[in-house]
């Protein structure tokens, strides 16, 4: 029988407890399709940072690439500035293992309340491909005051004085600056694996988000490469979108949508929307995929840290999170399972956790997916 070893970090606050349900599920749902899971745990989070002053080390790096994929849960703590977890574990994983698609399915599942009046799961049934290594995400930037250094103040007279006649040798005057990137390559890699998609699961059409009417250069490199991509799918049309628009068609016509893809932070935005469509951020997975090494499934809430060790928090995220990981690992069968399973415990309104108005704990949830594998 074919054993994976697959990383498991369930990380901050609520990650504990819903990582542990989400693998109860996965280690019975691949007991049913005969191949086993070898869980290699990583503590990194909150607590090993507080203690050791380390967020991830190069070791640890090391040892997670050579697990066939991640299974993460949250970070995200009280005790730490905001960002330093994020950013020094989170994004470190994604970029280390340049995880450059951040794939989010938008999916209503039957029976699930929908805040979208006459919205029914056929309505609303589309994935946002986001890009995941890219854009404001690359940590270009810096606050600029007198009294730092001649080049830097050179770099940001170059950028911003030309236009705005800022005076940043002044006392008192501050600016601060953040660049968002693009490549060719970068943009090109994304939006090739969302008409892949497309083509894939028989869809006619893919919507590329940006805010080229404003930022026009980064943008208008990603649309002249959503063209070339494009002429090599010749069933498939795209349709430009600007981000404003598509929170508001989102709302109002979610059903235009099957495959979307975005620029990274525009990503980020509409698919935390995406996620109240299809009711709440408990049923919101994603998977940070490199299409050509290791992926990472998690829910894209966050570590929630008012419910932490409470065993209220809803897993079916980070379940279905595990569904995306088994397709990924080339197991689809066991990941509709996991799929179906948590189609049936919420079908049966029996055990419902309480953000979708039951009574059931996270390990009640968790069991009971498990027992309708
Ligand atoms: C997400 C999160 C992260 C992001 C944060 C926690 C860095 O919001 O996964 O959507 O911005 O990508
Ligand atoms: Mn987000």
């Amino acid at each position: 029988m074919v054993t994976y070893r697959i990383a498991r970090i369930p990380g901050d606050g609520i990650g504990r407890e819903i990582i542990s349900a989400g693998s109860k599920v996965l280690e019975r749902a691949a007991e049913l399709n005969n191949f086993n899971i070898k869980w290699d745990d990583y503590d990194i989070g909150a607590d090993n940072y507080i203690k050791s002053g380390e967020l991830v080390s190069e070791d640890t790096l090391e040892e997670i690439g050579k697990c066939k994929a991640i299974y993460l849960g949250a970070f995200g703590d009280p005790r730490v500035k905001p960002g330093i977890l994020e950013k020094g574990i989170l994004l470190r994983l994604r970029f280390h293992f340049d995880q450059y698609v951040n794939l989010r399915p938008i999916k209503l599942l039957d029976g699930v309340d929908c805040p979208l009046k006459g919205k029914k799961p056929e309505d609303i049934n589309f994935s946002v491909v986001r890009e995941n290594t890219e854009d404001f995400y690359v940590g270009i930037g810096n606050r600029v005051k007198k009294g730092r250094s001649k080049d830097e103040l050179s770099v940001v007279r170059s950028l911003y004085n030309v236009k705005f006649n800022l005076d940043i040798d002044t006392e008192g005057s501050e600016i601060a600056y953040q660049l968002g990137v693009i490549s060719r390559k970068g943009a090109e890699r994304v939006i090739k694996y969302a008409f892949e998609l497309a083509k894939r699961n028989g869809v006619k059409k893919v919507n590329a988000v940006d805010k080229a009417n404003v930022l026009s250069d980064i943008y208008s490199l990603w649309r002249e490469v959503v063209e070339e991509v494009s002429a090599k799918y010749p069933g498939i049309e795209y349709e430009f979108n600007y981000v404003d628009a598509v929170t508001m068609w989102f709302v109002k016509n979610p059903e235009w949508f099957k495959v979307v893809v975005a620029p990274n932070m525009f990503g980020d935005i509409i698919t935390d929307l995406g996620a109240m469509i299809q009711g709440g951020l408990g049923l919101a997975p994603g998977g940070n995929i490199n299409p050509e090494g290791i992926s990472m499934f998690e829910p894209i809430h966050g570590s929630a840290p008012k419910y932490a060790g409470k065993n209220v928090a809803n897993p079916l995220a980070t379940i279905w999170a595990g569904s995306m990981m088994f397709d990924e690992i080339g197991k689809p069968a066991a990941g509709k399972q996991v799929m179906d399973a948590i189609q049936k415990v919420i079908n049966q309104k029996k055990t419902l956790p309480q953000d979708m108005g039951g009574k059931s704990s996270t390990s009640q949830v968790g069991d009971a997916v498990a027992k309708n594998l």
